[in-house]
């Protein structure tokens, strides 16, 4: 009976625990699952146009089926949804549609509805509930756990949020099968993070059975999110607002934004994709430096290739921004502290930690040899 393969991880917040429940078929479920977390049997669901089309009427039928009163707001697909236009719409709907204080909305889509919906939650009548359902592999172990929540900026991406911890966390695998393959590949990137961050056990285990993970094998599909968000619930729980060791879990990303950044935040380059090249040069700067051994980078960069993820910038396109720019990007980037920026090195496989005093004349050069690889 693999299909019920079941996992529970508990999320422990002073006052605000909860749980993230990770498994197959959990839409049907949700109507029943959710009565006993909410006020009264009333919710709105928001999701984006893509995943309404595969996936709403299952989950409106279960919501009807336990006698829950709904309002369904679909918005577009797209990190332009993280907008202040949008943000405003959404709010506009909520209120209309009659959610209170007590009551609890629910998000049902990826990174980009949990962001949207949860800062909504966050400001809407100074905060009402938030319900994470994510359906892509990255929401599963990453955006839906922590509370972080934002929208975009013309300046750079998330700088406007919230802290907003949700009541409960759904991640049904079986939703991910519509998921594109790339993806489903680029959310795969952010499994394998925490196991090169703190988990050398994890990345061993990943390393013997990631094939079986992307293709959605339902016990190694359900252990590896498990792992993550038990992973991510740890560190949250220890360093919910991030002062020091929730750091490490952008591990890879410092580098990642400033490529998203400079290839546009498009198609050419998807945010985890840009976290596994960043990941596999975080570990090739940690061996320049003498921090990890070569060995250890190359063991990544060959585990990312073989899921078909880019290892390097030059893998994605000739169009290559210059080592300057990527630098002043880097500068710029949230987690910089007084000018400085704050790296995340490792140590080894499972030993990342962080770096704030590498010169800036030493990333540069390592970033000029990043863009002259063959
Ligand atoms: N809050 C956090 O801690 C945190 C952490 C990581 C990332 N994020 C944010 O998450 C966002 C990226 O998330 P994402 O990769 O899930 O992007 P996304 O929400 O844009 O989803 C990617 C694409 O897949 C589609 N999709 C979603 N579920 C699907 C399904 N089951 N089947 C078919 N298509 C589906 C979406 O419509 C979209 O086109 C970014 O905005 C990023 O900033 C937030
Ligand atoms: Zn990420």
């Amino acid at each position: 009976m693999t299909a019920l393969a079941r996992e529970t991880v508990r999320v422990e917040l002073p006052a605000r625990g909860y749980d993230i429940t990770i498994g197959a078929h959990l839409t049907e479920e949700l109507g029943t699952r959710l009565n006993p977390l909410l006020t009264r049997p009333k919710t709105a669901v928001v999701t984006d146009t893509t995943v309404a089309g595969f996936h709403l009427a299952k989950l409106q039928a279960s919501l009807n089926a336990a006698g829950m009163t709904h309002d369904t707001i679909v918005l577009p697909a797209g990190e332009a949804s993280k907008s202040f236009a949008q943000l405003a719409q959404l709010c506009d709907r909520l209120l209309g549609a009659g959610i209170e204080r007590n009551d609890a909305i629910l998000a049902f889509g990826g990174g980009v509805i949990g962001d949207l919906a949860g800062f909504a939650a966050a400001v809407l009548r100074r905060g009402v509930g938030l319900i994470q359902v994510p359906t892509t592999l990255l929401a599963q172990v990453d955006s839906s756990v922590g509370g972080k929540t934002a929208i975009n900026s013309p300046r750079g991406k998330n700088l406007i949020g919230a802290f907003h911890q949700p009541l409960a966390v759904f991640a049904d695998i079986s939703l991910l099968g519509t998921l594109p393959a790339r993806q489903l590949r680029a959310g795969y990137a952010e499994v394998v993070k925490y196991g090169l961050l703190g988990d050398a056990r994890l990345f061993d285990w990943l390393d013997a059975n990631a094939s079986l993970v992307v293709a959605l094998q339902v016990p190694e599909l359900v252990r590896a999110i498990a792992s993550c968000c038990r992973a991510k619930a740890t560190i949250v729980a220890r360093d919910e607002t991030e002062t020091s060791e929730r750091a490490l879990l952008n591990l890879g990303h410092t580098f990642a934004h400033a490529l998203e950044a400079a290839t546009g935040y498009g198609d050419k380059l998807l945010h985890g994709e840009a976290v596994a090249i960043g990941m596999a040069m975080a570990f090739r700067l940690s061996a320049a430096l003498g921090y990890c051994s070569a060995a250890d980078a190359r063991r990544v960069e060959s585990h990312l290739a073989n899921i078909g993820l880019p290892t390097a910038i030059t893998d994605v396109t000739d169009d290559l921004p210059s080592a300057s720019s990527l630098l002043d990007i880097m500068r710029q980037d949230k987690k910089a502290r007084r000018g400085g920026i704050v790296l995340i090195l490792v140590r080894g496989i499972g030993k990342a930690f962080v770096a704030v005093d590498i010169a800036d004349s030493r990333i540069l050069s390592f970033l000029e040899a990043e863009l002259n690889r063959s």
